[in-house]
């Protein structure tokens, strides 16, 4: 019999062409999203001097704590990315990998994937409202909402139905079910008729867009002339926040027509030295077949003071009910 497969090693997504596109690495980097410190580790190794790992997930530094507690290089802060620059000033650059680590989607108990069962919880942070909490509460309307702005799911109206006759939804195997019988079966190659069900509430739980948003704008200030920022994405929405952000505070606005009023100038904050994604190579995608929809962008600090930037023209998806 061949032996019991080993649960999956973390594999930190797009690790080298990030290490490659942020080169040479030098002074104190911040790791917003710590996770399994894959990133924090690999830019010590490429010649960071002091990393300081972020993270909203507590489990995350007990897991790290035998090999990062007593490395004077790495300092970690619990705590959210939008708020970055609380903790740190002036500093050489900034990594986001974001979205749930596979530490996070492998452990049942946390309640991310459909494929374990266990209680609906996908709180990364482990407090505040649960995604039990969001289906036994809000109203159908907003969960359809969510459902349909957060996973681009087109079952939303229907789904939400489902979930509030099952009330009260408590399990992931619940909750994937409800959602199954309201969608056709997956054809072979298909994803799991619940995935984008799941990616809406995780979204939503953990409020990623407005974190998304938040840190971009976070990142600006706690650069210094020349840092980095490079980010790495899952999804669309995620990689169009990121690339519009990108685009207006780079200067690189085009009018929408000829005719509409001139937009303000702006002195440009971020340096853009390639304007297309990176995505994974060929052995990459052999070797992690999760790094298939990773995108990575990376822009360079000026010294043009920084600007917050209005959320909505990022084409971050608003709920009608608020956030
Ligand atoms: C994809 S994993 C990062 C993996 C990491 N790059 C590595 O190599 O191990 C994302 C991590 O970011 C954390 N996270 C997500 N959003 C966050 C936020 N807004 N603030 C702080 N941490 C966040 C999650 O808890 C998770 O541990």
């Amino acid at each position: 019999m061949p032996p019991a497969a080993a649960p999956e090693p973390h594999i930190p997504v797009l690790i080298r062409p990030l290490i490659a596109a942020v080169s040479p690495v030098s002074g104190t980097w911040l790791d917003g999203t710590f996770g399994n410190g894959g990133y924090t580790r690999a830019l010590l190794d490429a010649g960071a001097d002091k990393v300081i790992g972020v993270d909203r997930d507590p489990l995350a530094f007990e897991m790290a704590a035998d090999w990062a507690g007593g490395d004077d290089r790495i300092e970690l802060v619990e705590g959210v990315f939008s708020r970055l620059d609380e903790y740190a000033a002036d500093i050489d650059g900034v990594v986001l990998d974001l979205g749930v680590s596979s530490m996070q989607l492998d452990l049942p108990e946390r309640g991310f994937s459909f494929m374990r069962d266990g209680p609906l919880d996908m709180r990364m942070s482990q407090s505040g409202p649960s995604a039990a909490d969001l289906c036994n509460e809000a109203e159908e309307a907003d969960l359809a909402d969510i459902i349909y702005l957060y996973g681009e799911e087109r079952a939303s109206r229907r789904i939400a139905k489902a979930i509030v006759a099952a009330r009260p939804v408590t399990t992931t195997a619940q909750l994937a079910k409800v959602v199954e019988g309201c969608l056709p079966r997956a054809k072979p190659g298909q994803s799991h008729p619940a995935t984008r069900t799941f990616q809406a509430l995780r979204i939503a739980v953990n409020s990623e867009y407005e974190e998304l948003a938040q840190g971009l704008m976070a990142a600006e200030r706690a650069l210094k002339p020349g840092g980095q920022l490079a980010v790495v994405t899952f999804h669309s929405v995620e990689d169009r926040m990121v690339k519009r952000f990108f685009a207006a505070r780079s200067g690189n606005v085009a009018n929408a027509n000829r005719y509409a009023p001139e937009t303000e100038q702006v002195t440009p904050a971020f340096r853009i030295e390639k304007r297309k994604a990176i995505g994974p190579g060929d052995q990459e995608l052999a070797e992690n077949p999760r790094s298939r929809s990773a995108k990575l962008r990376v822009a360079i600090r000026t010294d043009a003071p920084a600007q917050d930037i209005d959320p909505a023209s990022l084409g971050m998806p608003i709920r009608k009910g608020g956030r």
